[in-house]
């Protein structure tokens, strides 16, 4: 389904008899559309000229209209991107039958159907323009042309043989964490990672330890599966691992971000490491390690896992391939400790068919063919560059009304307003109206996290000029008054 397409010339029903205005009308037609959910936060809108031509109307009324819907909040233009339902509505239940953005799908933004390129500042996504798109397609083209009757059948739930082996390789050189193939089990994606652990070593009602601040879906697929997520605070050395004690010495498992903490981005100092691994052998409890973005380092190498330092074998170390090649190829990975082995692989047989076997074999050949490493090498150059075009742009615009968080890797900056009175959750909204997607840090917290400011993505900050008209354009909506 297109959602352009479900809300179209058909639905507006222009009354040409009727004494409004036919720009009111379509204005009229989109704001009930919007307030009743049949468009939802973030759905794209045809484009003046092809609704116009749709209509059988001037294009001028359908930009009276649409500049009307924006003027109002209800749409955000996005340039070249064309214009969406500003993404920043709250979401409205649908009077009509349809599938829902919400929970885990809605925070990370994803498209219901047909796909739109992210906004700019976005989080979380690599720089797009920076993947070898064409050695990919000759990659992917190469593995499709030897497709055999084999690879059409079902393959191994527990991921394809070559790139198992491949991140087993991967993960001992690069991020020192020793493992066999028959340990990685290949997933849908960090969520996938997180309901294939939660059914093979969770129970209902078991209490888990999440950071707070922390990655909100990491508390819905918990809460999904019947636990209970207990949100122990973050500082400047990662989770505060005697808090955790204190508010569930018996909890089940901590899932924590050791490498670059989402969203703050510490790093967990090794005192705290070893604190948690201690906690955990003497609670014969778990812990997850979600390694989502630890290959971005700008100062220093990467740092090495939790895992690498897990000698009674208590870590389960998820990865994703979202940020190192790209997040439209839904793959990620656990490794389970050797004594989970069997019960992982009868788990991942019993709940699903195994990610998409060419899918699989391409990025097995990327990794083992010595892609994968030069294009690391390649993004960390680049996104310290684009990490200091944006930092510098922003401080250009805002002076000393801005404090910037640049910690020592990740994939975005925390920007943080201190001298303005507005929440961080007004100032986003300001930001979104305007087109440009930052995140209120506070809204990723509990009522007991203090913090506030601004996320933003930079890894699609193509140049100094585009940081620079970013940071003014942002500035000028910060300034604008509601
Ligand atoms: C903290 C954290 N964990 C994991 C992921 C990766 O998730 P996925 O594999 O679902 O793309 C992300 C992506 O944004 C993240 O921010």
């Amino acid at each position: 389904m297109i959602r352009e397409k479900t809300f179209s010339a058909a639905h507006l029903e222009i009354d040409r008899t009727a004494l409004a205005p036919l720009y009111r009308q379509v204005y009229e037609r989109f704001r009930a559309a919007i307030e009743h959910g049949v468009l939802r936060p973030g759905d794209r809108v045809a484009s003046a000229r092809s609704l116009a031509s749709e209509l059988g109307v001037a294009r001028g009324t359908i930009e009276t209209a649409y500049t009307q819907l924006s003027g109002e909040g209800y749409f955000s233009p996005l340039g070249q991107a064309g214009t969406v339902v500003s993404p920043s509505l709250p979401v409205r239940r649908a009077s009509r039958r349809g599938p829902q953005r919400t929970g885990a799908a809605a925070f990370l933004g994803q498209a219901l159907a047909e796909p739109v390129p992210p906004p700019p500042l976005q989080l979380g996504i690599p720089a797009l323009d920076a993947f070898p798109r064409k050695l990919w397609a000759r990659l992917a083209a190469r593995r499709a042309r030897a497709m055999t009757a084999a690879d059409m059948f079902y393959g191994d739930p527990s991921g394809h043989p070559a790139l198992r082996a491949a991140i087993a390789a991967y993960l001992r050189v690069s991020r020192g964490v020793p493992c066999d193939p028959s340990q990685v089990f290949v997933t849908g994606g960090y969520r996938a990672s997180l309901a294939l652990i939660s059914r093979t070593l969770l129970a209902r009602d078991d209490r888990v330890w999440v950071e707070d601040p922390g990655y909100t879906p990491t508390h819905e697929v918990l809460r999904g599966a019947g636990q209970l997520p207990v949100p122990v605070p973050v500082d400047q050395e990662g989770m505060d691992v005697a808090r955790g004690m204190r508010k569930a010495a018996k909890a089940k498992m901590a899932i924590v971000t050791p490498s670059h903490q989402a969203p703050l981005g510490v790093s967990m100092s090794l005192a705290r490491r070893l604190q948690l691994l201690d906690w955990a052998s003497a609670a014969k409890a778990w812990i997850v390690e979600d390694d989502y973005d630890g290959e971005y380092r700008y100062a220093g190498p990467p740092l090495p896992a939790l895992k690498s330092l897990d000698g009674h074998d208590r870590v389960l170390y998820a990865g994703s391939f979202s940020k190192v090649l790209y997040p439209g190829l839904a793959l990620g990975y656990v490794v389970a400790p050797d004594s989970l082995r069997d019960a992982f692989a009868t788990a991942a047989a019993t709940w699903s068919n195994g990610s998409p076997q060419i899918t699989q074999a391409v990025v097995a050949d990327f990794m083992r063919e010595g892609h994968f490493s030069r294009h690391l090498k390649k993004m960390r150059l680049l996104y310290a560059r684009r990490r200091a075009m944006l930092a510098a742009a922003l401080r250009k615009s805002f002076g000393e009304d801005v404090r910037i968080d640049l910690q020592s890797g990740g994939m975005h900056l925390i920007a943080r307003f201190d001298r303005r009175s507005e929440s961080d959750e007004e100032l986003a909204r300001r930001a979104q109206l305007a087109g440009l997607n930052c995140q209120p840090l506070s809204r990723r917290g509990t009522k007991a996290f203090r913090g506030e400011g601004l996320l933003m993505g930079f890894t699609n900050v193509g140049s100094a000029v585009h940081a620079q008209q970013l940071a003014t354009e942002l500035r000028a909506a910060l300034d604008r008054r509601p």
